[in-house]
């Protein structure tokens, strides 16, 4: 079994996107600017963002960070999205998710002006990545098809199972996954709370990914000998031996499937910093109006 490491390819990558940056500084261009709305306190939104913050610096990127506290008004948010959306010095920026409950987040994603929409959230570029035309791919996704192709991963023909049907993972994996050239190809079965055989579909699959948020879900007896997995899982589960109080627990039974798979991604440490990294590629990308 080889490990994924997610953390080593996203650390290359960020090298890279620097040094792209630095180039486009030295061409007298500016440097790419993303910009995110905080809402709220939450825990995992306050750490995800501090680590899309943490990135821009690695790639020497500008980046803002705009707070508003659980009782902003769905209409002042959006005041704010129209304010990004039309200042010229922000390249891209994103509404961390989720929102509190009195506002719509598909309002707030489709107020975002698709050509800075740097998460791929909105229905166009939703849209245009279901049809394999240039737009900004959600960083999950893109961070999991980048790693199996930094890995030479072969997934033409392969038979990819996909747990979730969520829209900011599993919907838009399984569409990348048979898109019609590599890290693609593959046949995907997409599986849920409502499928029947979920157990026997997994084992017929050369490639899982796990990305239904219920942790240790995949077992050993679920996984095919040399299957490739990918865990999408990050939910945090209650541990009094560390000083957070928590720790992160994949969707992946890890101790005992490692032994059965031919590769396998951490949690932490796999698809994690792989989706921040995406992130900053596609704010590159807006930065050098590359796409529209
Ligand atoms: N919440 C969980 N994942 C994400 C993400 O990729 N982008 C945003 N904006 N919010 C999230």
């Amino acid at each position: 079994m080889e490990l994924i490491d997610g953390k080593f390819i996203a650390d290359t990558i960020k090298k890279e996107i620097a040094q792209s940056v630095e180039q486009m500084v030295a061409e007298g261009k500016k440097r790419p600017h993303l910009a995110a709305i905080l809402v709220g306190h939450d825990g995992g939104s306050e750490t995800y963002v501090a680590h899309k913050v943490k990135a821009c610096e690695q790639c020497g990127f500008e980046s803002t960070l705009i707070r508003y506290e659980d009782d902003v008004t769905e209409a002042e948010l959006l005041a704010a999205i129209q304010r990004l959306n039309e200042d010229e010095s922000v390249d891209g920026f994103i509404v961390q998710l989720p929102l509190p409950r009195h506002i719509s987040e598909q309002k707030i994603i489709e107020a975002i002006d698709y050509r800075k929409d740097v998460d791929g959230f909105h229905p166009i570029n939703v849209g245009r990545m279901s049809i394999g035309l240039p737009c900004y791919l959600s960083a999950t996704p893109a961070g999991i098809i980048e790693l199996l192709g930094r890995y030479n991963i072969n997934t033409k023909g392969a038979n990819c199972v996909v747990l979730g049907r969520s829209n900011i993972v599993g919907k838009p994996v399984a569409s990348l996954m048979m898109q019609k050239h590599p890290p693609g190809d593959a046949t995907v079965t997409v599986c849920h709370s409502a499928t029947k055989n979920l157990k026997e579909i997994c084992a017929q699959a050369d490639i899982i990914i796990a990305a239904l948020g219920s942790p240790g879900f995949v077992k050993e007896d679920m996984v095919k000998p040399g299957a490739v997995i990918i865990d999408v899982g990050t939910t945090r589960v209650p541990d009094a031996t560390r000083k957070s109080g928590f720790r992160l627990s994949g969707d992946v039974d890890f101790e005992n499937v490692a032994e059965k798979c031919s590769y396998i991604t951490p949690v932490p440490g796999g698809v994690g910093p792989m989706t921040i990294v995406s992130l900053m590629k596609n704010t590159l990308l807006a930065a050098q109006h590359a796409i529209y």
